[in-house]
């Protein structure tokens, strides 16, 4: 403990691997500007998803580093009350990052240091969205097709922000196949001061489907210095993909969007993979239904009158997928016109899965699907084999 202590305090920047005496305890941390990052997956901003409830239940579950979904830098500043809800710092004083979207060097330098004022550990800029609504404002992705304006925001944002909180960006890999330019764009950014680059593998054009192009995450690596780190995102739902992405790319850290809804037990496995501990056992129902439960009732808790009924129809569906009755409970939760009676039947679908998951223990029977991160453990320790568990070795 000692020398991992030692090595902590003596590593300047960069990602750092350090082991102690007996190389079992393994600590991996990334150092963004001056804010270290725990071993682990990152979850991705995802707008209507990432609100607390969701960041929580994915902190819970071994999220290195969570997002808040991408915020219009204009309506902060004008204190437009929804964008700021927001802005919720997350639970437990457990550090978070808010992201934040513009084009305006200056607005988005104040929305940045309100995010910081808040409490958030890191501000992102959005350069990747696709959706109409923001490119035709020339925001999120249509920044890499102007890196010098592209460049301001991060120099505005940088000079704003007081020095202990790092400016990262989020980009793709390029506006369509004739414009990839992720390399030559990131290292630009990097000049202008971003601490951080993540890369979701996919052009503009592509949205959110077709195939995520893993070298031109890799070329962001090879071009950017080393103590700036690379974060590799794009269709990463199982053990096996996020080894792929981290093999193909180089990069230092991988960030999990969609597949992390209905399923945090992802987050768990990759801490686990990453810090040598033992490989988690599926979810049982009885957990599951729990962490649904948990969720459910933070959604409650957290979400307004007029959107609760919604949220809780759409946290029961993440939960269920893949799940013995889901389509048909997801049909039913459609149906109900009250929170309370969405609850209700989430409550009953789990009991009866916990019924049937005893009675088959008990002949000795297990015909569920179990969750992704479940199944993907599964097929990555056939392929690989007991001896790769501890892969972080
Ligand atoms: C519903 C939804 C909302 C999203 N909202 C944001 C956002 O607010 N900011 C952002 O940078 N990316 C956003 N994204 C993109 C994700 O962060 C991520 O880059 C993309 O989904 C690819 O990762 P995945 O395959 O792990 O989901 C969103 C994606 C989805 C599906």
């Amino acid at each position: 403990m000692k020398m991992l202590r030692e090595a902590r305090r003596t590593t300047v920047l960069g990602r750092l691997r350090v082991s102690n005496r007996v190389g079992v305890l393994r600590s991996d941390l990334m150092r963004v500007g001056s804010v270290d990052i725990g071993p682990g997956a990152l979850l991705a901003p995802m707008e209507a998803v990432t609100d607390l409830p969701f960041r929580t239940i994915c902190e819970e579950h071994g999220a290195a580093l969570t997002y808040t979904e991408f915020l219009s830098a204009e309506a902060l500043i004008r204190g437009a009350e929804k964008v700021v809800g927001r802005m919720w710092p997350s639970l437990g004083g457990r550090r978070f990052a808010v992201q934040v979207f513009g084009r305006d060097p200056i607005v988005v330098a104040a929305a940045a240091v309100a995010a910081a004022e808040i409490g958030a550990c890191l501000v992102d800029i959005n350069m990747g969205c696709p959706a109409r609504k923001v490119t035709a404002g020339m925001c999120g992705s249509a920044l890499m097709r102007e890196p010098a304006l592209a460049a301001s925001l991060v120099r505005a944002v940088r000079a704003a922000l007081p020095s202990n909180i790092p400016v990262t960006i989020k980009q793709r890999i390029g506006w369509n196949d004739l414009s990839i330019n992720a390399a030559e764009f990131a290292l630009r950014m990097v000049e202008a001061g971003a601490a951080l680059v993540t890369v979701h593998g996919r052009t503009r054009d592509q949205g959110f489907s077709g195939p995520v192009r893993l070298a031109s995450i890799a070329a962001v690596r090879a071009a950017l210095p080393k103590e700036i780190p690379v974060v590799g995102n794009g269709d990463v739902k199982t053990i096996d993909d996020y080894l792929r992405m981290k093999r193909e790319t180089g990069c230092d850290a991988v960030m999990i969007g969609r597949a992390a809804r209905g399923n945090p037990w992802l987050f768990r496995a990759i801490l686990a993979l990453e810090t040598g501990a033992p490989l988690p056992a599926r979810p049982s129902i009885a957990e599951q239904w729990q962490v649904w439960r948990r969720h459910a009732d933070m959604v409650v808790q957290y979400t307004n009158d007029k959107m609760r009924l919604h949220e809780l129809r759409k946290t029961l569906a993440w939960y269920s997928r893949g799940l013995y009755g889901g389509a048909e409970l997801r049909h039913k939760a459609f149906q109900e016109n009250q929170p309370a009676a969405v609850l209700a039947l989430g409550e009953r679908f789990f009991a009866a899965l916990h019924a049937r998951e005893q009675s088959r223990a008990e002949t000795g029977e297990s015909d569920y699907p179990g969750g992704l991160a479940a199944r993907s453990l599964a097929r990555h320790l056939r392929r690989h084999g007991e001896g790769e568990k501890r892969c972080a070795d």
